[in-house]
């Protein structure tokens, strides 16, 4: 089996804390001097630290620190200098990018709950990390920016397909290739934050969130995640089975008295 261990070193170069504290995990991007940019490690370690987390983990919070979540890609990676200790962004395969995609995509697994807590920017790769969670709470200063095709590139981030899952293609279509902004109102009512808050106020209103999922049984939150998340992709019939299945697995559950 692969080494999956996880050192303060590891998260360190990756600009990362990890906090966990009983059923709750708080992942901290914690490079604000450079807005919380990502690097390769970044998402490395984000992947590695969703093959790691405690099975008793239901709540994952993403947060940034100092006044971004996030400005993307670490822009020194374009550039010939680079950044010590990564690779360059050169030319890069499929698997390559398969790698990077794996520090996101566990975010929706069904045995968690993901938050994004997103103040200030969230740009490119930051605003696809929103995206990747399964719920954003964003503070009133809140700029989201799909900024990848200014750049010549596509968002690759698993990105894509919450955006068009959220506000359809048309809008996805011009969210890109303007690269534009969207501020918290916008935010609000395209569906890109479930809640919006004074930024005073952005970790108590996590706080909140996390304590009324945490209230709901456990099993009974991963059956709905995963009947929800499976919704979109099912017809009618379909998805009145897939809640016939997970209902009678939960009435079974509570009448065996299980916790
Ligand atoms: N990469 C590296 N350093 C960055 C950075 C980035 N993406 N964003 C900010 N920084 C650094 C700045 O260079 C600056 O460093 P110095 O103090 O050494 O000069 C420091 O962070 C603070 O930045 P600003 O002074 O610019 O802060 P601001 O609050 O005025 O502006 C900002 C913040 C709007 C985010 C601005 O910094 C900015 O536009 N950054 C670049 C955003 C960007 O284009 N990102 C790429 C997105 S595409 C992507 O992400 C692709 C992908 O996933 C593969």
């Amino acid at each position: 089996m692969a080494d999956v261990s996880l050192t303060g070193a590891d998260l360190d170069r990756a600009g990362l804390r990890l906090d966990v504290d009983g059923a709750v995990a708080t992942i901290t991007l914690a490079r604000p001097e450079r807005r919380n940019a990502l690097t390769f490690s970044t998402w490395r370690t984000l992947a590695r630290i969703g093959e790691t987390l405690p099975a008793d983990v239901r709540v994952v919070v993403v947060r940034g620190e100092g006044p971004s979540f996030s400005a993307g890609i670490d822009l020194r990676l374009f550039s010939a200098e680079g950044v010590p200790g990564e690779d360059t962004f050169g030319a890069r395969d499929e698997e390559f990018i398969g790698e990077l995609q794996a520090g996101y995509l566990w975010l929706r697994r069904p045995d968690i709950v993901s938050i994004a807590a997103v103040r200030g920017h969230a740009i490119g790769g930051g605003f696809q990390l929103a995206l990747a969670c399964d719920l954003r709470v964003a503070a009133d200063d809140v700029k989201f920016s799909m900024k990848e095709p200014a750049l010549g590139i596509v968002p690759d981030l698993t990105g894509t397909k919450p955006l068009v899952d959220i506000v359809g293609v048309s809008r996805a279509l011009e969210l890109c290739l303007t690269t534009r902004t969207v501020f918290a109102d916008e935010a609000a009512r395209l569906g890109l934050a479930e809640l919006i808050v004074p930024a005073a106020e952005l970790d108590t209103a996590v706080g909140e969130l996390v304590a009324a999922i945490l209230a709901i049984r456990p099993t009974t939150a991963v059956a709905t995640k995963r009947l929800l998340r499976a919704a979109p992709g099912n017809t009618l019939e379909e998805q009145a089975a897939a809640e016939r299945r997970e209902q009678a697995a939960l009435l079974r559950e509570l009448s065996a008295g299980r916790a």
